[in-house]
């Protein structure tokens, strides 16, 4: 039969993958297309509407950089990164809270000696982070590459501005941990920021009256050989954003005290020039494999 009634073309569609090699691919593009031909089917979906949608992807994936992911923007604000993570991490078992890896992440962070001002060059309130990573008992562990990354302080990553190109990162390092599973650096206390609204995804958020801000945060990607990568943020107590934040990705254990200090010294004995912040966190990762995210530009292989 050459005809489909609404019912018999989703069938139909289904039926057209049956022969996809990989059961799991088979799957994955089975259940899309039930989900999709159901959400046209109750929505009454319009040529307008559709076209719309066309017009709106086409335009995300052309916003599209090799340091910019407006497909992963997409994906968080509608929640489904945070569903994603949710979904593989069912069971944390004492581990760190997981979150968005978020669109600004570029890989290939350069290694950082301990105590760096990753911020150098900004202005804003300084801050000293101190951080540990260990395992599930405790145990510290040592040689684990930590990258770090965040926004400054009118809200913008270093990737979003012209400068990236010549003045390379500003607020983004690769710290190894000592023996003792330690690491600490130097930065600016982080604000809340609002995600970019000069592409569709932003556009979308404002046209639909949410607000496009995010609490601040430092991102944090703990990369342990033999422990599940950790992809996290670290949140600052008190943000106003704090329970709205636009991606979904605030968990109440992520979420920091960070502490305004006036003594002369710094942890690591250096001296301080002006009041600062102390941010305290530790990370504890669990055993296990699993790939870290890989720089964006990057081409994704096929999953296994
Ligand atoms: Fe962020």
């Amino acid at each position: 039969m050459a005809q489909f009634n609404e019912t018999e073309l989703t069938a139909a569609v289904v039926k057209s993958f049956e022969q996809t090699p990989n059961p799991r691919a088979k799957f994955l593009l089975q259940e899309l297309v039930k989900s999709l031909h159901d959400y046209v089917s109750k929505t009454g979906l319009t040529f307008e509407e559709w076209e719309y949608a066309i017009d709106f992807l086409t335009r995300t994936g052309h916003k599209c950089t090799d340091i910019r992911q407006e497909f992963i923007l997409l994906s968080d604000v509608f929640g489904v990164s945070m569903l994603v993570d949710a979904v593989n991490h069912r069971d944390r078992d004492g581990a760190t809270e997981t979150t968005v890896l978020g669109p600004f992440y570029v890989g290939e962070h350069k290694v950082t000696p301990h105590g760096t001002d990753v911020s150098e060059s900004l202005e804003g309130e300084r801050m000293f982070v101190q951080s540990r990573v260990t395992d599930l008992n405790g145990k510290p562990l040592a040689g684990v590459p930590v990258d770090i990354w965040h926004a400054d302080g009118d809200g913008f990553y270093d990737s979003q501005k012209e400068t990236y190109a010549t003045e390379g990162a500003v607020s983004r390092a690769r710290f190894i941990t000592d023996s003792d599973g330690s690491f600490f650096f130097r930065t600016i206390l982080p604000c809340s920021y609002p995600i970019p609204t000069d592409g569709p995804v932003g556009e979308m958020i404002m046209q639909t009256k949410r607000h496009p801000m995010r609490p601040a945060h430092i991102h944090f990607l703990v990369n342990a050989p033999g422990y599940e990568p950790l992809i996290t943020h670290v949140f600052i107590e008190g943000d106003k954003y704090i329970d709205s934040d636009v991606v979904f990705g605030v968990k109440d254990e992520l979420i920091a005290k960070v502490e305004k200090r006036s003594d002369p010294t710094m942890p690591d004995g250096k001296k301080a020039d002006a009041p600062w912040h102390l941010m305290t966190y530790e990370f504890r990762v669990k055993p296990g494999g699993g790939m870290a995210p890989k720089p964006l530009g990057t081409k994704v292989a096929e999953p296994a």
